[in-house]
């Protein structure tokens, strides 16, 4: 168990436990709360670091994106064509590049989603597109216009890598492979000269091959016996043939993996789990894919902006369960991979909330405020934590759909507070994992109790540190105090992002009411010390 969680799990424990602790704990809820008046002092926690042991690495790979044909996610929030007015390259907006070049995207997961189980890639190429239609999401045209070549080069202006979704559900291993051979050959056959026809005649690179998406229900309503078929005949056909990914850089192959807790999806993963431990050379996989998006009851009714604390609070509870689900399933895969080579892929995740009032309820539609800003930096935080067996994960999704970065109304946009928690966290792309501990105190709200603070800290490629620290409590400042052994501490400062209020969110007329502000911390005798405004990420850099 990492250091960081002990208090957390103190806490569930503490809430699981007999009905003697319960009432003493409900005993000191209630002092907490009556010492939580307005202008009480700022609860102090302490946090001790020890840089000189590092854990793992946290994979750059677990700030990607996803970008699914459905509602604006693609048209009108990347593509506008190149006839639009509103300014493009080549059909791709201006704005949202510049804005996503920021956020260092690792990856884009395309094009769905459960449209990626009734895609066919031959559609979207070349100068004639079939208009087809969107049948999963709103039954709306598709036009087509977005396909393989405009996707690798929305890619190449953000400088993402590639993670496509293959269609499993109503294609064929056939056209899979052939849509890998047309991407990546570098041998003149008819699909590489078609490929050189459409504009690209160098091979393209795809870093991530997903088999499937949630092939136990969109994606065909498959048994794990099913599914393990389909799996290994993609697995050994659907070959990348570009020269330089032969050896070093190979494509990851993704298989479908679970969308819960419950015995249905430990079921799953221990199938597919239990076929890869004795796999033959005929067939691999390198990650297993997880979906939890944080919705507390289905179908989704929470109200994305005009909520109050108790929906706050009991949001925030529900995403913290991301980090029991990791385990459970971690635990599993430690059963058949001890050595951890294939990694756990949540290529789906966030709050997954009530339509937008008057949008069109296919398209997904939410705001996104200042708790999705905190509901993204502890699910970030949980998946460090989890960094030897978590390489990867995707939130759903980029653009104008669910937990989104941007949100785009004709030729406006604006990034939302989710995005600036992205682009605090770049620091953390790829930096090794450095433990913290403290104990988190509580936050309580009614019968909600959550830890008051979550930490994450990071050493990045250069040997700086970085913290991450959330202040989850929305009345209370919090008053942090960070010890460092080993590292002599000269100054520390970052940014912080909070707002009025919990739903606080930015919109085209009002752009910047969640934006992170400079924050500089005390540094002096080995401890940093800095104060957290209430419902707020901070991010600081250690300077040494
Ligand atoms: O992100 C929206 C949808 O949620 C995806 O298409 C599907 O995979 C999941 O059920």
């Amino acid at each position: 168990m990492r250091q960081s969680q002990v208090g957390r799990t103190f806490l569930f424990a503490l809430q699981a436990g007999s009905p003697l602790v319960r009432s003493l704990f409900a005993s000191l809820t209630l002092l907490v709360v009556a010492m939580a008046a307005p202008g009480a002092a700022a609860q102090k926690v302490q946090m001790s670091i020890d840089a000189s042991k590092p854990g793992a690495k946290i994979d750059r790979n677990i700030f990607g994106q996803f970008a699914e044909h459905l509602g604006h996610g693609v048209y009108e929030g990347i593509w506008v064509g190149p006839t639009s007015k509103i300014p493009n390259t080549r059909g791709i907006r201006n704005d949202v590049v510049v804005a996503l070049k920021a956020l260092k995207v690792p990856d884009v997961r395309w094009p769905g989603g459960c449209f990626a189980d009734e895609y066919h890639w031959r559609k979207g190429i070349g100068p004639q597109r079939a208009v087809t239609l969107n049948p999963n999401w709103g039954g709306v045209i598709e036009p087509n216009t977005f396909g393989t070549h405009e996707f690798m080069d929305f890619l190449d202006q953000i400088g993402a890598e590639a993670y496509l979704s293959v269609n499993v559900g109503s294609g064929t291993p056939q056209e899979a492979a052939e849509w890998l051979e047309y991407l990546t050959t570098a041998q003149p056959t008819t699909l590489a000269k078609d490929r050189a026809a459409n504009g690209h005649h160098a091979p393209y690179k795809i870093a991530f091959l997903g088999i499937g998406n949630e092939s136990w229900d969109c994606g065909g309503n498959m048994t794990p016996d099913s599914y393990l078929n389909q799996l290994k005949i993609y697995s050994r056909f659907v070959r990348n043939f570009n020269p330089n990914q032969q050896d070093k850089q190979q494509m990851l192959k993704i298989a479908v993996g679970p969308g819960g807790s419950e015995s249905r999806w430990t079921e799953w993963t221990e199938a597919i789990m239990k076929a890869y431990q004795s796999h033959t050379w005929s067939w691999d996989m390198n990650g297993l894919s997880m979906h939890s998006y944080t919705v507390v009851k289905w179908p989704p009714s929470y109200a994305s902006v005009g909520f109050g604390e108790m929906e706050y609070a009991q949001i925030l509870k529900s995403t913290l369960e991301m980090n029991d689900l990791i385990a459970k399933h971690s635990a599993i895969m430690d059963k058949y991979d001890p050595q951890k080579k294939v990694a756990l892929v949540v290529d789906e995740w966030g709050g997954w909330y009530a339509p937008l009032p008057g949008s069109t309820p296919g398209f997904l539609v939410q705001q996104n405020s200042l708790r999705d800003a905190i509901l993204a930096a502890l699910n970030l935080n949980i998946f460090a934590q989890h960094a030897d067996r978590v390489r990867m994960a995707n939130i759903a999704q980029m653009i104008n759909v669910l937990q989104a970065m941007i949100l785009t109304d004709r030729e406006k946009m604006v990034l939302t507070p989710t995005y600036y928690v992205y682009k605090m966290y770049v620091p953390f792309q790829d930096a090794t994992f450095v433990p913290v501990s403290f104990d988190p105190g509580t936050y309580t709200h009614g019968d909600i109790m959550l830890p008051r603070v979550d930490a994450i800290a990071a050493k990045d490629r250069a040997g700086k540190l970085w913290l991450a620290i959330t202040n989850v409590d929305p009345n209370q400042p919090a008053e942090i105090e960070v010890g460092l052994a080993s590292i002599n501490t000269k100054s520390a400062a970052g940014e912080t992002l909070t707002a009025s209020k919990v739903d606080s969110v930015n919109t085209f007329d009002a752009p910047s009411m969640v934006v992170p502000k400079p924050v500089s911390a005390k540094a002096q005798d080995g401890k940093i010390t800095l104060k957290l405004a209430p419902k707020s990420i901070t991010v600081i850099a250690v300077e040494q």
